[in-house]
């Protein structure tokens, strides 16, 4: 791992990871690695039913696929190809084909290859759902946010009002508790805390009470 400083933020669906990991990446002065996105990414360009390919034709798909960042704390930058990845991905209906297509363990294995490249090269705050179990395990600060399913769906109802992409409370709702379940139990790096995460129920916690949590720990 070199010198780089690794921190991992892992969490389900709307719990508020990437608005975590960008203002601690901030203060730490480093970028933040949104995992989340190269799912979406990989999802988006393949295109729904993606999941349901023989695997030679995913391999041969993703021989197409390279990742870049650059810039610092909330001016991170993911690119797909030299392209900037944009909020297309940001969708419920994408974050659904994402949770598919990362059933399957040779779009895992080629996005952890690409997510450990870059921890080579850069010092991360990389968040995602396996961050700290699987892709760094040996990383010395880890976090595992989470949140009741009603409180996660607030929180993304109103992002999503944000990005001016309104969505139905209790669809998102029952969507969000549906993409827990399917990260939660497949066989492959499920949504879990590694064993040596710190564990922090943010439900009733504004965001600078999480992030002065993450950063007393980190400091
Ligand atoms: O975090 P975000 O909602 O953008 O992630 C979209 C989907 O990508 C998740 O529901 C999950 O299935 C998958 N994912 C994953 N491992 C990661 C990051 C995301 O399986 N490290």
């Amino acid at each position: 791992m070199g010198d780089a400083l690794i921190v991992t933020i892992d969490g389900p669906a709307g719990v508020g990871k990437s608005t975590m990991a960008k203002r601690l990446a901030r203060l730490l002065g480093i970028p933040y690695l949104d995992t989340g996105a190269m799912f979406r990414s990989v999802a988006w360009k393949l295109g729904p039913g993606a999941w349901e390919w023989p695997e030679a034709r995913l391999e041969a798909a993703l021989d197409d696929f390279e990742y870049g960042l650059s810039g610092v704390g909330e001016d991170s930058v993911l690119s797909l190809n030299g392209t900037p990845i944009g909020d297309e991905i940001r969708t419920e209906e994408v974050g659904m084909w994402a949770s598919n297509i990362a059933t399957l363990p040779v779009i895992r294995t080629f996005l952890k290859r690409a997510q450990q490249a870059m921890g080579e090269k850069y010092s991360l705050v990389a968040e995602g759902r396996d961050m700290g179990t699987v892709v760094f395990p040996d990383a010395p600060y880890k976090f595992f946010l989470d949140a009741s399913v009603a409180e996660r769906a607030r929180r993304r109802f109103l992002q999503l009002r944000e990005l001016g992409s309104p969505a139905d409370l209790a669809a998102l709702e029952e969507r969000i508790a549906k993409r827990d379940a399917q990260d939660r139990n497949r066989a492959v790096a499920p949504l879990k805390a590694a064993d040596d995460a710190m564990v922090i129920d943010t439900t009733g916690m504004d965001r600078d009470q999480v992030l002065g949590v993450l950063k007393e720990a980190v400091a």
